[in-house]
């Protein structure tokens, strides 16, 4: 049985997904028909319920991915895809206290909320107050509005409050013009991520984080290729989107720097096969 107030995702044969939060007395408009959604909720997470012309709809629980697909939107989101990998990057778990700019509508923030869980913290930032709006209500609508997500009205050029997180993530046009604040808001060692859509812009943060305290760089992106689900017709889908952003992590030092020179006996060679990628690279 579903209670008021769960998420209910209704997927109809076609594969046409309405997520809604379920109340008794609401009714769901289709292109085929409408269904109750206390029916739905009678029938449970897994069942199927009909519209009033006889079209059944599977009704499932949302993952954290629907939610994530599902948020209102006015800015460009982070999806799915990347982050997944930010998540691995950053250790977003259990208990983890992460520091983010801007919130935007709060895609990403939605996310961390979920992967630090009640014990955890996330600390977000945004300097438009209809965006910081925004979050809010997305991150209520996805049941995260317990106190874990803690949101700043705030320009991060006026730097972080100093919240010794366990990591940041930026999600802004010029993250450079903000490294010097990262060491007043996390400890030191702790990842760090930024997405990035256009390769100048990785390549003004890559200037400011050589430039250090920062180590550990990591440019990279994500493609995901979607494969026709059919036994009979196996093969990637026709489209793909091709590009989302840029991923840029590194980890906040200390201070002194790992030497860069290159070790004694260790030759010019060795550094060319490098940025070849000819040398081992376990993933
Ligand atoms: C692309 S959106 C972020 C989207 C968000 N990560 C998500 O997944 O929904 C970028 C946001 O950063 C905010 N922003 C840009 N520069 C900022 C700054 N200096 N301080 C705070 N917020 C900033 C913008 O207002 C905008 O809402």
């Amino acid at each position: 049985m579903i209670e008021p107030g769960q998420l209910v995702l209704l997927v109809s044969p076609k594969g046409k997904r309405y997520l809604r939060k379920y109340d008794e007395k609401d009714v769901l408009h289709t292109n085929e028909g409408h269904l109750s959604l206390s029916e739905a909720a009678a029938a449970g997470y897994g069942g199927l319920v009909r519209t009033h012309l006889g079209r059944p709809y599977r009704i499932l629980k949302p993952t954290l991915y629907d939610l994530v697909k599902n948020v209102r939107r006015q800015t460009q989101i982070i999806y799915p895809k990347d982050i997944g990998y930010i998540a691995m990057r950053l250790s977003a778990v259990s208990g983890a206290r992460i520091v983010e700019a801007g919130s935007g509508s709060g895609s990403l923030t939605v996310a961390l909320a979920a992967l630090v869980g009640p014990a955890g913290k996330v600390y977000t930032y945004e300097r438009r107050p209809e965006f910081k709006k925004l979050c809010t209500r997305n991150l209520e609508w996805a049941g995260f509005g317990d106190g874990r997500v803690e949101q700043f009205d705030r320009d991060i050029a006026e730097g972080f409050l100093p919240h010794a997180a366990d990591a940041l993530f930026l999600d802004v046009r010029t993250p450079w013009e903000y490294l010097q604040h990262i060491p007043g808001a996390v400890l030191p060692g702790a990842p760090l991520g930024f997405l990035l859509p256009t390769v100048p812009q990785v390549a003004d943060l890559l200037a400011g984080l050589e430039a250090g305290p920062f180590e550990e760089l990591e440019v990279l992106e994500i493609l995901l290729r979607r494969w026709k689900p059919v036994s009979e017709r196996l093969r990637p889908d026709d489209r793909m989107v091709a590009h989302t952003g840029f991923l840029v992590f590194a980890r906040l030092t200390a201070g002194e720097r790992l030497a860069s020179e290159p070790a004694a006996g260790e030759s010019e060679v060795d550094a060319a096969e490098a940025d070849e990628g000819l040398t081992d690279q376990a993933e």
